[in-house]
């Protein structure tokens, strides 16, 4: 693997073992170490947990970072994405860890550029290391995918995380249907439209996504209380979920939004794992893209 852009490029076996890899990395096993090696995390949009995550995996890795940030940057005065990573592998930097506004601002880097490029997030487009470390929280609660039933709730037409997990879980043999408002459906995704009520009681996986206040304005459609009673997960419903079904949210949470806020940190709240997991699956890509041991 030289790019790590969409999990659509990689294959179920290459997937599977990036899985066991982040799962061996959180039982302690030792990972490869790429003393003298730099990456730049180049986020044109803002995050805590993908930026830091990165960050501590390459930390782990011994990797060195070279700090970019855009609005210290040349890109204040008009450099494109394409000379700014290009300047980047020119002075050396081994590797791109990088989250845009633009769906698919990857595709002429990856072209282009004799380093690789890991996508941090592309705008509504994809989330795959995103996707990646909610696959290791699924298999290291069920130890497979094969017929679990998953349901993706929320803002699906704004989620690139939607988008990432609706096609890995597919074809990792996950039953995926989505649940949201007429207004925030998306048909490409290829899902069943359900109502959340309706498949409560049979999902294993609860995948709330959040309401992404910063590409629409919500108050045009619902109120917060609106949304939460209609589609939110709320105390009355997670008493109707599955024995053993768990709660997901790639975070950060509109609280009392999609989930109320005193489900967040619930036995079956899997929101926190998720982002140990992320160490760990971010370990892999890097690992991975710097071609280390598989
Ligand atoms: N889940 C996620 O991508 O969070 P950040 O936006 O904080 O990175």
């Amino acid at each position: 693997m030289k790019h790590f852009v969409s999990l659509d490029t990689l294959s179920l076996d290459e997937i599977m073992g990036m899985i066991e890899e982040s799962l061996r990395y959180k039982q302690g096993d030792l990972p490869p170490l790429f003393d003298g090696k730099t990456v730049a995390n180049l986020f044109f949009e803002n995050s805590t947990r993908t930026k830091n995550s990165f960050q501590m995996a390459e930390r782990h890795l011994n990797m060195q970072e070279i700090p970019f940030d855009v609005t210290t940057s040349s890109v204040t005065k008009g450099e494109t994405l394409y000379d700014t990573c290009k300047t980047l592998e020119a002075i050396g930097v081994d590797a791109l860890v990088i989250r845009h506004p633009e769906a698919g601002y990857y595709h002429e880097l990856v072209e282009k550029l004799n380093i690789p490029v890991l996508n941090g997030g592309d705008g509504s487009g994809e989330h795959p290391s995103q996707s990646l470390l909610d696959l290791v929280t699924i298999f290291e609660e069920f130890k497979t995918f094969q017929g679990l039933n998953v349901a993706i709730c929320g803002d699906l037409v704004h989620s690139r995380v939607a988008r990432s997990n609706a096609s890995v879980l597919k074809r990792l043999g996950a039953n995926v249907v989505g649940c949201s408002p007429a207004s925030w459906w998306d048909d490409s995704m290829g899902l069943e439209r359900k109502e959340l009520d309706d498949v409560l009681a049979e999902s294993d996986v609860i995948m709330l996504l959040r309401v992404q206040h910063e590409r629409h304005i919500m108050g045009d459609i619902f109120s917060k209380e609106e949304y939460h009673t209609q589609f939110g997960l709320t105390v009355e419903r997670v008493e109707r979920m599955k024995e053993g079904a768990i709660i997901m949210h790639p975070a950060p949470v509109n609280r009392d939004v999609e989930i109320a806020g005193s489900l967040i940190e619930h036995e079956r709240s899997r929101i926190f794992p998720q982002m140990k997991n992320g160490v760990y699956a971010r370990m892999s890509i890097l690992n991975r893209a710097l071609g280390g041991l598989q």
